[in-house]
């Protein structure tokens, strides 16, 4: 099946892409391969990313068993919900785009797609590791991933995007006030998400204000529309524990000898977010 195309732009002259056979191309000739999984590459190739930018495929290997797991299922479940009461009230017609931007292999932005679907939706991904978008394309058939990068120009259109979402995710605030016409939705963690484990481990500490700092961050584009807190427990076996760790910016930090060691004191902790629906302040009308 066809995946959506059209508003993405090429990065090197910013006019628009179109499918021609087993490529993207703009009217000036610049071309780029859809791989066999279906995703497309446009980052950059006269500028070489350090390869700490972006998730190695060993945290996005743990981040898929661990989410495969059901135990950020009830997160998963909201999004689509507090999504469709904002599409509902952005007033635009179908289909919508939606932008799953720091992707990842997938998982939150499948549950949104599907959740939108019925009504129709164009939907992407985007991430600058390109581990992270061929797992993505390779389960997700519905979607067309894209590797890019958030701290460059985002290779859309301007306001081509209806509904933004950035779960865990960098943010770029002038390129999503360019590119997003109606709402963002973001995921932070709390302070008290995984609490009592980040004190029994030593892990690494959450910011304070986050939530209040990534608002602040956004503020000449995006006005705060909605939040919420969502909170639950987690209780997890040793194995669970280790892909948990791994999959975050713990995991560069921590051998696996020295994650298993820790995970056998492994307490019971709960997981604890915000979430932000933020809409585009300069389209409201
Ligand atoms: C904590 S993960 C969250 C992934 C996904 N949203 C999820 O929650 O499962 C952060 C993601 O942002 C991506 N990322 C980091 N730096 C990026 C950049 N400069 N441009 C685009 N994506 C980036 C990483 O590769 C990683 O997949
Ligand atoms: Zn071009």
């Amino acid at each position: 099946m066809e995946r959506c195309v059209r508003p993405l732009t090429c990065p090197i002259c910013h006019d628009g892409l179109t499918r021609k056979g087993n490529r993207l191309a703009c009217p000036q000739g610049h071309s780029f391969d859809l791989a066999r999984e279906g995703y497309v590459n446009l980052l950059p190739t006269n500028r070489r990313l350090p390869p700490t930018v972006g998730d190695s495929a060993e945290m996005l290997q743990a981040r898929r068993r661990f989410l495969d797991g059901g135990h950020y299922a009830p997160l998963a479940a909201r999004l689509p919900q507090v999504m469709q009461e904002w599409a509902t009230t952005l007033n635009r017609a179908a289909p919508l785009t939606l932008l799953d931007c720091g992707c990842g292999e997938g998982y939150y932005g499948e549950w949104v797609r599907g959740a939108l679907a019925g009504s129709g939706v164009c939907s992407f991904g985007m991430d600058v590791a390109k581990t992270a978008v061929k797992m993505a394309a390779r389960r997700y058939p519905h979607t067309q991933f894209v590797a890019a990068d958030v701290n460059g120009r985002l290779p859309f259109a301007d306001q081509s995007i209806d509904l933004l979402l950035d779960i865990f995710a960098p943010r770029h605030a002038a390129e999503f006030g360019r590119v997003v016409s109606g709402a963002l939705l973001a995921v932070i963690p709390r302070q008290a998400h995984l609490h009592s484990l980040r004190q029994a481990l030593g892990l690494l500490n959450i910011e304070v204000d986050k939530a209040e700092k990534v608002v602040e961050g956004l503020r000449s584009y995006f006005q705060l529309a909605h939040t919420e807190t969502l909170t639950f427990p987690l209780a997890l076996t040793p194995s669970q524990l280790v892909d948990l760790i791994g999959m975050t910016p713990n995991g560069r930090h921590l051998s696996r000898t020295q994650i298993e060691a820790m995970a056998g004191s492994a307490p019971e902790t709960e997981a604890s977010f915000q979430i932000l629906v933020l809409r585009h302040m300069k389209r409201d009308a």
